[in-house]
């Protein structure tokens, strides 16, 4: 069985509409990508899947849409201004722009710039002559810090005054509104916020495909604890997030813990989610302990009290946050890697299948007729009674094998043939996809049959 390289899958999404290049037609801008009708619809079951699993079947979870545009204190509260930053270099010799922390990384996989300081990389840089990747000379500039928000200004003056920032991250769009929702929901500690939307971030580094955008998806998830319950709140989230990916389809053996050494201004203990990409470990879900920072500086910014009163010990304290947050065009690339194969068939033949679960899906059944002029009226009558159920397809040119190679080939789970049986007692053809085994059904169980494969509850 032969898997696909990050080349051939990029291919793949733009041969079938899951993935374009975006701006296209003007050459393309680096690092943005646009969705195509399948990719949309397979992100979209990506995100209803982290709601049913994050939101639906939890207690005291609640989703929220927060604006991308917030007040730039927001920001300043949050430390983003000041410590939201990469630490860049220029090459002297070919002028291109390079951060240091992953020159040193990989120059020296066991070096380890993440707890460097800013002089300790440039040190390293300089007593190990790492080369420019592009022109192979080591004469760079020194270190500067960039800030990777992107800014843009409000009203008609440009000035840095009305500066406003499209915001790096959603969780700051939950912290502003606890107290919100700690008054409507009329809930206790520990409560979760949850939030599916999109960041930006000003980055310079290579993407690898959609593994690292300038702007992305972000499903993040922020529980509200006494202090005490965090550690264990964490672990569990640790957790929590292995059964989530296990839930979506990717193997347990590609995927592993990288616990941080070097903690983001606002962390106590910080440990990623890696997949193993076909260029490596790449992180797809972050957990982090913030404390009580978040909330502290949004009460010292704002002058409003973020104190909690807890009823039970009539103690007033501010909540400290355990936040689980997902990426999701990152998840999205893995479950392709994961599901994506070319298999041998007998007879030397070879199919291309996307071995997704039915769950993520974009298209959940394909309707063929066997004969085009004798089996279509009846077939359009199944499609359209499907179609208010599922995501259905219609597919009435070639043979039948290359109908269901393309079903496959986009991984849709089922095939339905319709045949003289169904004109004659009502029951078709049902393919699965991935044992290609067929069986008969009855065209009024139809719907029932496939449903209980597409129900969230079905994998648990
Ligand atoms: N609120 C915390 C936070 O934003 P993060 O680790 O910086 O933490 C969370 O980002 C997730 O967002 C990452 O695990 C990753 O999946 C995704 N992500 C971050 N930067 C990204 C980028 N440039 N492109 C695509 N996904 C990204």
């Amino acid at each position: 069985m032969k898997k696909f390289s990050m080349e051939e899958l990029a291919a793949y999404c733009n041969q079938y509409g899951f993935i374009f290049q975006g701006s296209e037609i003007y050459g393309g801008l680096a690092n943005t990508w646009d969705y195509g009708p399948l990719g949309t619809r397979m992100k979209n079951n990506l995100k209803d899947a982290w709601r049913y699993y994050f939101i639906q079947k939890r207690d005291y979870s609640y989703e929220i849409d927060s604006d991308i545009l917030m007040n730039p204190t927001v920001w300043e509260a949050s430390g983003h201004l000041s410590s939201f930053t990469d630490p860049l270099l220029d090459c002297k010799e070919c002028k291109t722009r390079h951060r240091a922390d992953n020159l040193i990384n990989a120059f020296d996989t066991s070096a380890n710039a993440d707890a460097m300081t800013q002089a300790e990389m440039l040190g390293y840089i300089i007593d190990n002559k790492i080369p420019c990747p592009r022109c192979g000379k080591s004469n760079f500039t020194d270190i500067r810090q960039f800030n990777l928000m992107f800014a843009t200004q409000r009203g008609v003056t440009q000035s840095n005054t009305n500066n406003i920032y499209l915001r790096p991250e959603n969780a700051q769009g939950e912290y502003v509104n606890y107290l919100n929702v700690l008054r409507t929901m009329r809930t206790k500690l520990p409560f979760s916020i949850g939030q599916i939307g999109k960041a930006f971030r000003n980055e310079i580094t290579p993407g690898n495909f959609t593994f690292r955008t300038i702007e992305f998806e972000q499903m993040e998830f922020q529980t509200f604890c006494k202090e005490g319950n965090d550690e264990e709140l964490y672990d569990y989230f640790k957790e929590y997030g292995i059964e989530f990916f296990e839930f979506l389809g990717l193997n347990k053996e590609k995927l592993r813990y990288h616990d941080h050494d070097k903690l983001a201004h606002y962390a106590k203990a910080a440990c990623d989610i890696e997949y193993l990409f076909p260029f490596g470990w790449g992180e797809i879900n972050g957990t982090h302990n913030r404390t009580n920072f978040d909330l502290t500086r949004h009460q010292e910014y704002s002058g409003k009290s973020m104190e909690y009163f807890d009823e039970q010990t009539q103690e007033k304290y501010i909540p400290y946050i355990v936040e689980s947050t997902y990426g999701v065009d990152r998840i999205f690339l893995a479950v392709l890697f994961e599901a994506l194969v070319e298999e041998e068939l007998d007879k030397g033949e070879t199919r291309q299948v996307l071995k997704v679960s039915p769950l993520l899906a974009p298209i959940k059944v394909n309707v063929l007729p066997l004969i085009k002029k004798r089996h279509s009226e009846k077939a359009i009558e199944i499609y359209n009674m499907l179609k208010k159920h599922f995501m259905v397809s219609f597919d009435d040119s070639g043979n039948i094998g290359k109908r269901y190679r393309r079903g496959d080939v986009i991984g849709t789970p089922y095939a339905i043939t319709v045949d003289n049986n169904t004109l004659d007692n009502g029951t078709v053809t049902l393919r699965d996809r991935d044992s290609m085994k067929q069986i008969t059904v009855f065209t009024h169980e139809l719907v029932e049959y496939i449903g209980k494969t597409l129900n969230f509850s079905s994998i648990l």
